[in-house]
């Protein structure tokens, strides 16, 4: 069974409410209809019911539509924002805005409770989709770094967990020092475990492997592999690791002999945004591998990202994983 269809069974064993920002949009709209059809998620789509039914074509049976604008809940999330974000310089008339944009709304119903997680980003960049949900939500409790991974299903069934793996970061942290390497690491060995159902082997890339090169960005990754170490000591994890020692086992034996990880590895750390951005780009590209996500690990709730040229298919399936997150 394909890795989509597996988190697709899993997030109809235990149905989770999904809120749609963005339910003016077409491709939103026409995916709530497949959604809700599979019962995959119970789903809210905000925005004026008029546009959200015009942009659907069809019936929304079963789907709850919520017009922020005029939203009765909007005087609860506007106090509860101001609670939140007045040290940050909030004040209660720019809260009581905010709450009406979608975007806000939405990230104010899985933070007070009222929907268990949020998809985003269709109509929206990276960052606008991101920010709300960083300053709202904030990261899991022992993890300091919000992060993404990307859930990976490649061809060639011999590297990974049959061909299934782990990258991370590929789209958040351009420029992650130790501590935030180190707590995408986790972050990662907790997507492998709850999306991929895969054991984590965690390997933290560089261009070198135990010492083989000498470079400050070396230094960087041995320091994460040290700090991640210590913060999950029953984790298999290793590094610092070239690409072919991760994954393939002579290279693994020859260059990291003795390593539990190295030659087995699902989970790949990247070391900065470029390298994991690029990496599963060419791997999505060249070897034809199925590229589910960005997909958010270490927030403390599940807020996703689409990609601005996402299909219908491509929401659906990003509902189904974030509610298959939100089953914890
Ligand atoms: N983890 C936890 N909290 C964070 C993180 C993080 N990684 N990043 C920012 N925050 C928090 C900050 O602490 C801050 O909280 P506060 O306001 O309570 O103090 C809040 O989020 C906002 O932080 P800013 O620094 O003001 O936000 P910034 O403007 O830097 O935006 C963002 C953060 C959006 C994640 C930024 O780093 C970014 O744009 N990253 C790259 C996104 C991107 O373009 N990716 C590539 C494309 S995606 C693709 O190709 C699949």
């Amino acid at each position: 069974m394909a890795i989509i269809d597996k988190i697709k069974a899993k997030a109809k064993s235990d149905v989770k409410h999904i809120v749609l920002p963005e339910g003016e949009e077409s491709r939103n709209a026409q995916a709530a209809i497949i959604i809700a059809r599979e019962g995959l998620a119970k789903l809210t789509l905000l925005g004026d019911p008029e546009k959200v039914r015009a942009a659907a074509g069809d019936p929304l049976e079963g789907i709850e539509i919520i017009d922020p604008a005029k939203s009765e809940k909007c005087a609860e999330y506007a106090s509860t924002l101001y609670e939140l974000r007045k040290a940050k310089g909030m004040t209660e008339e720019k809260a009581a805005e905010l709450v009406r944009d979608p975007m806000y709304y939405g990230v104010m119903m899985v933070k007070c409770g009222d929907a268990d997680g949020l998809v985003s980003g269709a109509i929206h960049s990276t960052g606008d989709m991101l920010r709300p949900a960083l300053q709202i939500i904030k990261s899991k409790p022992g993890i300091k770094t919000v992060s993404s991974c990307f859930l990976m299903e490649c061809p060639n069934k011999d590297y990974g967990e049959n061909g299934v793996l782990i990258f991370a970061d590929c789209a958040v942290n351009p420029e992650p020092d130790a501590e935030a390497l180190a707590n995408i690491a986790l972050g990662a060995a907790d997507s492998a475990r709850s999306l991929a159902g895969i054991e984590p082997k965690v390997a933290m890339l560089s261009f070198s492997t135990k010492g083989s090169a000498k470079h400050d960005m070396v230094t960087k990754v041995q320091e994460a592999t040290r700090i991640a170490k210590e913060m999950a000591p029953e984790l298999a994890l290793d590094g610092e690791l070239q690409l072919d020692a991760a994954l393939v086992e002579s290279v693994g034996q020859l260059k990291a002999p003795g390593s539990t990880v190295a030659g087995h590895a699902n989970t790949l750390v990247f070391p900065d945004l470029g390298a994991g951005n690029i990496g599963y780009k060419l791997v999505q590209r060249l070897a034809g591998a199925e590229a589910y996500g960005p997909i958010l690990q270490g927030i403390a709730k599940p807020c996703n990202d689409l990609s601005r040229g996402c299909s219908v298919e491509d929401i659906v399936a990003t509902v189904a994983i974030t509610a298959a997150q939100a089953q914890g």
